[in-house]
């Protein structure tokens, strides 16, 4: 089978597509024919052993990954395509199904097959979506779910997002508008109207209004772009605020010490837990209309590194999709 391959950690040009073995279902496993799959920062963080994020989360990537080299060749954390062949104790799905998921750090889908437990992050596509728009469904959404559990929104509960319009913030500002929490996102000006289109209650153009420095308080600050930080958000929220950091690794420190401290706390769960649950759960609030993956721009698979440069640029809006 074709698949996107690097045989060493680096710029995007490390990728290339190359003929590689198809991978056999074991008993309770699914074979997926992937129609579409997504490029995301995890799939960029992963190619260049997180070097951006300083030489702690470097090595740390490394020791994941593999020390001089990866391990997993093939990148890919999110695909939605026809069931090919099950394994024997597979039960909930048959050929010809059309199914979305996420391998998560197991990556794989930028191929034309990948093998997933029927007990993993997979299942049945929501009615009427194409393979393009439900390859996209979970990687932000996921991440945004992982961090806004810990934060108890309900209606009454005001949160700011940072970073709106990103692949987690677009899922971030749809699903705390599901939990009825009152939503304030933040972006620029270019995407004030597609995070405003999510349902945010009021939308703030970081290039026009400084939110520390307006008079408004929240019970949760959630920086889904990774760009703000505790001690410049600490005076926008309210007495026991939550901090709800995606990234860097002085946020893991501050997870560690805030919540013992009473008062204002970062909370950031490492490693995330992502349950087949929750991919379920994404499933029915799609299809009730509560939640839809926002989707930039599209490439076939060749152009996988066109797709990678875009996504690095850190200007996506939602997701880029890769079609096979
Ligand atoms: N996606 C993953 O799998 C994953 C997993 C774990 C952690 N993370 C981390 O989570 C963060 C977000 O990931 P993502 O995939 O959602 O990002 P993304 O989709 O690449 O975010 C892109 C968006 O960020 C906004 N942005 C860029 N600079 C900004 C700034 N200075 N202030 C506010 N917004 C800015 C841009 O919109 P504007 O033009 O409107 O600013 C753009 O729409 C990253 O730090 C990433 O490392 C991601």
């Amino acid at each position: 089978m074709r698949a996107v391959v690097f045989d060493r950690y680096g710029p995007p040009d490390v990728l290339r597509l190359e003929d590689v073995e198809r991978p056999v279902p074991k008993e309770d496993e699914v074979l997926v024919k992937v129609h579409a799959t997504t490029v995301n920062r995890l799939d960029c963080a992963t190619r260049e052993a997180n070097r951006r994020s300083g030489l702690a989360l470097s090595f740390m990537s490394r020791l994941v990954f593999g020390l001089r080299q990866p391990r997993q060749r093939v990148l890919g954390t999110e695909f939605a395509g026809e069931v090919e062949a099950v394994g024997a104790a597979v039960r909930e799905f048959a050929v010809g199904d059309k199914v979305f998921g996420s391998s998560g750090l197991s990556f794989g889908a930028h191929a034309e097959f990948i093998c997933m437990r029927e007990s993993a992050r997979i299942a049945h596509m929501p009615a009427g979506m194409t393979f393009e728009e439900a390859a996209p469904i979970c990687d932000g959404a996921l991440n945004a779910l992982t961090c806004l559990k810990q934060a108890d929104l309900r209606k009454g509960r005001r949160i700011l997002i940072y970073g709106a319009s990103g692949s987690i913030g677009t899922a971030g500002v749809q699903l705390a508008r599901y939990f009825e929490a009152d939503v304030t996102a933040v972006c620029s000006t270019k995407n004030l109207e597609t995070v405003r289109s999510l349902g945010a209650d009021r939308v703030i153009d970081y290039t026009q209004e400084d939110f520390t420095k307006n008079g408004q308080t929240y019970d949760v600050i959630f920086d889904a772009v990774g760009k703000h930080s505790f001690r410049r958000c600490r005076g926008s929220l309210r007495p026991g605020g939550i901090y709800l950091p995606t990234d860097g690794f002085g946020n893991l420190i501050l997870a560690l010490v805030t919540p013992r401290l009473g008062g204002k706390k970062v909370l950031f769960q490492i490693p995330p837990r992502q349950t087949k649950q929750d991919v379920l759960f994404l499933k029915e609030l799609i299809e009730a209309g509560k939640y839809r993956p926002v989707i930039d721009r599209r490439y076939p698979l060749e152009d996988v590194v066109e797709a990678t440069r875009y996504v690095e640029t850190e200007q996506k809006t939602g997701n880029v999709v890769l079609t096979i």
